[in-house]
């Protein structure tokens, strides 16, 4: 080289040249596929390539042909074509999710046939599918198609996944599926979701006997009828939330003997009845909240001796029949709480000796009988506050040994006594009580346990002594509680707070 500054521009422009070509490779430019394992926009593992939420558009090109598990969710891609994933004979996991994608080419996944064992497709733009998308893949074991806008389904679409586990349908809007959809099939996990199936009588008679999982959560069932589910024995799990449901007909689930799960909340169911449910000796979760019920037939509970869960919360319970919960020794969690309920039977949580959580907030509750939580020897947390609690008797608390939170806020009590409080020497792990500080409580001041019991209850209002613990409030600062009105919660505080500045401001103007 005679010319130096000859060379020194030819080395600057092969140098942006370089800089160039190599922005194009690393940085995805719209409309231009990307080459997978040079790029910025995707990590590639051994047998594994990742290229999620980068915006893409296209595929990406040059995914080894070794690869396993193609992560290419969160992209803007918007079709998928026989091309798209040619050669790649080994992948196991295709995770599509969350792109635009709307089409789907007969034989996309052909070169897969032998190996894919997960496809996610969920969260796209996809109104229907062709028969033939699905072809061959007689490894596939889930199939992930929710949350797309999927309206019909034809026969033969799923023909030969006789290796199907599961498939999600959930959030499309399906309102009825041929009777042949999935014959030959016996896959143990089906969702459909929020579509807007009417006739389930249909939709049953197009299911695998085998189901062990059916979510017909947000339809449009309507009241059911007897025994519809008998030929589903293996059924553990059934969620019919939010169908409208009125009521539940005579042995509506018999035949469901394997059933652990049971979801019914966000109905307008009015009461329960024993006939309606049958023998269910597996039955762990039973949830009923957010309906109307008014009436419960008692014993119907006692009847599922490994229920771990009942869930009755949000309903219009103004009573409980007495030995409602009884036998229930295996129960954990019980909520209650959003119901009318003014006084509970003294023994109704008798053989509740292991449960955990008991809500019974957001009630009317004017008295608790001082037995109603003997024995509860696992009991952690209790939820009283928003009641119309004007007395606790002396000790209604003892005998919880492993007591941790107690809430009490929001009651209108006025006797306040040492007794009504848990004792140190049994319950040792006692975290906190939440109560109101308000004058009601300073006779607490003067217990034997003070010091200890003291600094568990935490001031929950008013405003300014929130986070304090009692013993950290001079007794002489409690003031008593005003009628509760607006002006005496949080945003009562808040809003007289502005309005104590604004008339400062004022004043000194
Ligand atoms: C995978 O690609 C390599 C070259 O990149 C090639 O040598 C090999 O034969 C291919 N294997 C398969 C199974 O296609
Ligand atoms: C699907 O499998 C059948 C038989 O197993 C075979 O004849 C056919 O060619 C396959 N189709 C594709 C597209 O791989
Ligand atoms: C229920 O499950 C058992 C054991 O897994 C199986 O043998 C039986 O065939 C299943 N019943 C139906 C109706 O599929
Ligand atoms: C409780 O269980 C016992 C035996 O385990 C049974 O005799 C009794 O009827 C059950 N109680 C209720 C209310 O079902
Ligand atoms: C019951 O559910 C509906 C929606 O399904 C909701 O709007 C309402 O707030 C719920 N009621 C209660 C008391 O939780
Ligand atoms: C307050 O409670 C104590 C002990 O439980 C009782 O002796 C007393 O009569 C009660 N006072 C009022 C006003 O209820
Ligand atoms: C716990 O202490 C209280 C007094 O502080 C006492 O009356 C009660 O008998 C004690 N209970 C146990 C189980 O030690």
């Amino acid at each position: 080289m005679q010319d130096p500054k000859g060379f020194v521009t030819f080395f600057k422009a092969a140098r942006t040249v370089c800089a160039l070509l190599l922005m194009t490779h690393l940085i995805p430019v719209h409309g231009t596929p990307v080459e997978a394992c040079n790029s910025l926009a995707c990590r590639c593992l051994t047998h594994q390539v990742t290229c999620s939420y980068e915006g893409l558009t296209e595929l990406p090109t040059g995914i080894p042909n070794d690869t396993y598990i193609l992560e290419l969710w969160g992209n803007k891609f918007t079709s998928i074509t026989k091309t798209s994933f040619a050669g790649l004979s080994q992948v196991t996991d295709i995770l599509l999710s969350d792109n635009k994608i709307s089409s789907i080419e007969v034989g996309s996944f052909d070169w897969q046939s032998d190996t894919l064992e997960q496809l996610w497709l969920n969260t796209n733009e996809l109104e229907t599918l062709e028969v033939g998308v699905f072809r061959n893949l007689t490894e596939l074991k889930y199939l992930h198609l929710e949350s797309n806008m999927i309206s019909s389904l034809s026969v033969g679409i799923f023909r030969d996944l006789s290796s199907l586990v599961s498939i999600d349908l959930n959030n499309n809007k399906i309102s009825h599926l041929p009777s042949d959809i999935f014959r030959g099939l016996s896959f143990r996990k089906l969702g459909l979701a929020r579509n807007g199936i009417m006739n389930i009588d249909n939709t049953l008679a197009a299911l695998p006997s085998n189901l062990v999982t059916l979510d017909l959560n947000g339809n449009d069932l309507g009241n059911l009828r007897a025994a519809m589910f008998s030929g589903f024995p293996n059924l553990t799990q059934l969620k019919l939330e939010a169908n409208g449901m009125d009521s539940l007909p005579n042995n509506l689930f018999v035949g469901l003997d394997k059933l652990a799960l049971l979801h019914l909340d966000h109905n307008v169911l009015v009461e329960l009845n024993r006939a309606s449910f049958g023998e269910h000796p597996k039955l762990e979760m039973l949830t009923l909240a957010n309906n109307s019920i008014v009436r419960i037939e008692p014993g119907i509970f006692s009847t599922f001796p490994k229920l771990r869960q009942i869930e009755l919360q949000a309903n219009d319970l103004t009573y409980l029949p007495p030995g409602i919960f009884d036998n229930l020794t295996s129960l954990k969690f019980l909520h209650l709480d959003g119901n009318r309920l003014d006084n509970l039977d003294g023994n109704i949580f008798r053989d509740l000796q292991n449960v955990w959580y008991i809500y019974l907030q957001g009630n009317g509750m004017k008295s608790l009988p001082s037995t109603i939580f003997r024995g509860l020897q696992m009991l952690r947390y209790l939820y009283l506050d928003d009641n119309k609690l004007s007395v606790i008797e002396s000790g209604t608390f003892d005998g919880l040994p492993r007591i941790e939170n107690i809430y009490l806020e929001d009651n209108p009590l006025t006797n306040i006594t040492c007794g009504m409080l848990p004792t140190k020497n049994v319950s040792t792990v006692l975290w906190e009580i939440s109560i109101d500080c308000t004058c009601e409580w300073k006779p607490v001041y003067d217990c034997p346990e003070f010091s200890w019991v003291g600094s568990k209850l935490e001031c929950n209002s008013p405003l300014r002594f929130w986070f304090d613990s009692l013993d950290e409030v001079p007794k002489d600062a409690l003031t008593c509680a005003a009628p509760r009105m607006f002006c005496f919660n949080h945003i009562g505080w808040v809003a007289l707070s502005v309005l104590a500045l604004l008339s400062n401001i004022i004043i000194s103007y």
